[in-house]
């Protein structure tokens, strides 16, 4: 059986935890039941039951009442590790959505949004991960919960992706425990904006919603040449630059035909190699109540 996950990108700028879209960029899992676990495709120090496919199948075994006894897996994945992209949320949705067709799509989405939040610990990577498109999700009695939004087709999107990794555990530890009240209601104005812009496609506006205090202060000083390549971006007219997730991926929102073209040179003249990777949003795989 063949599941297909969507690489993600986290906060949105303003959307900190709460704002996710899913992207063009998408892993592949070819799975075969088995007793015991078996691996192709990933690092040997992976192949465990503590990867976290294992992990995230197993739970979702458990909350079917199932017995998990195990699979072989074929992975390919093009999204990379530990970059910001949601390659451990499409780890987490993989193994929760191959449990869950195995046993005939017994579980809501509802309910592998809950299990996969469980292990990831924060909801805005694996809700778009699972569903597609824009989301914006809360915690509710320590239950995610999750509204889709559609994004235009007039706002391209393009990673830049370095060649060093920074770890979200590491990216989350620098994040202050608390904000100043205007720190949040910068925030919290312009994310409910951006959802509205986002569909719309408004890049006037959408340059103004796209800033944020409340973590990329923190983190762009983890990122090398993060100045560097947000000024590259802003020359060439792009509408938005956001961290993708914790970082270190940057994301760039445009809506010229030939702003990868303009970018490129300057990028390679940086100190890091940037790949520069337009992407395309994934569309909506399915409702919250589907099962
Ligand atoms: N919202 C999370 C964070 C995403 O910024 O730490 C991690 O990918």
């Amino acid at each position: 059986m063949k599941i297909e996950v969507p690489c993600t990108s986290a906060n949105i700028g303003c959307g900190f935890d709460s704002l996710g879209i899913a992207f063009s960029l998408k892993a592949t899992f070819e799975f075969t039941r088995q007793i015991g676990y078996s691996f192709e495709g990933c690092e040997e120090c992976y192949q465990n039951e503590e990867n976290l496919i294992v992990i995230a199948y197993k739970k979702t075994m458990e909350a079917m009442n199932k017995s998990p006894a195990g699979f072989h897996v074929i992975i390919d994945s093009p999204i990379p590790i530990a970059r910001g992209l949601g390659s451990s949320a499409a780890m987490i949705a993989a193994g929760a959505l191959a449990a869950n067709a195995f046993e005939e799509n017994k579980l809501s989405m509802q309910e592998l949004l809950e299990i996969c939040t469980s292990i990831e610990g924060h909801p805005d990577n694996v809700a778009p991960a699972l569903m597609g498109g824009l989301t914006v999700s809360w915690m509710e009695d320590g239950k995610p919960c999750c509204v889709p939004y559609d994004v235009s087709e007039r706002l391209k999107f393009c990673a830049l992706i370095p060649d060093f990794m920074i770890s979200t555990e590491k990216a989350r530890e620098i994040l202050p425990k608390t904000v100043p009240l205007e720190d949040a209601v910068f925030n919290l104005s312009r994310a409910a904006a951006l959802t509205k812009i986002l569909e719309e496609g408004n890049t006037e506006i959408l340059r103004y919603l796209l800033k944020d205090k409340l973590h990329e202060p923190y983190r762009k000083k983890l990122i090398h040449e993060y100045d560097r390549i947000k000024d590259i971006c802003e020359a060439k007219g792009c509408d938005g630059f956001f961290i993708s997730g914790s970082g270190p991926t940057l994301m760039a929102i445009y809506h010229q035909e030939n702003f990868i073209d303009q970018i490129q040179e300057e990028i390679k003249q940086c100190r890091h190699h940037w790949q520069i990777m337009p992407l395309t949003v994934e569309k909506v795989r399915g409702n919250i109540n589907e099962r």
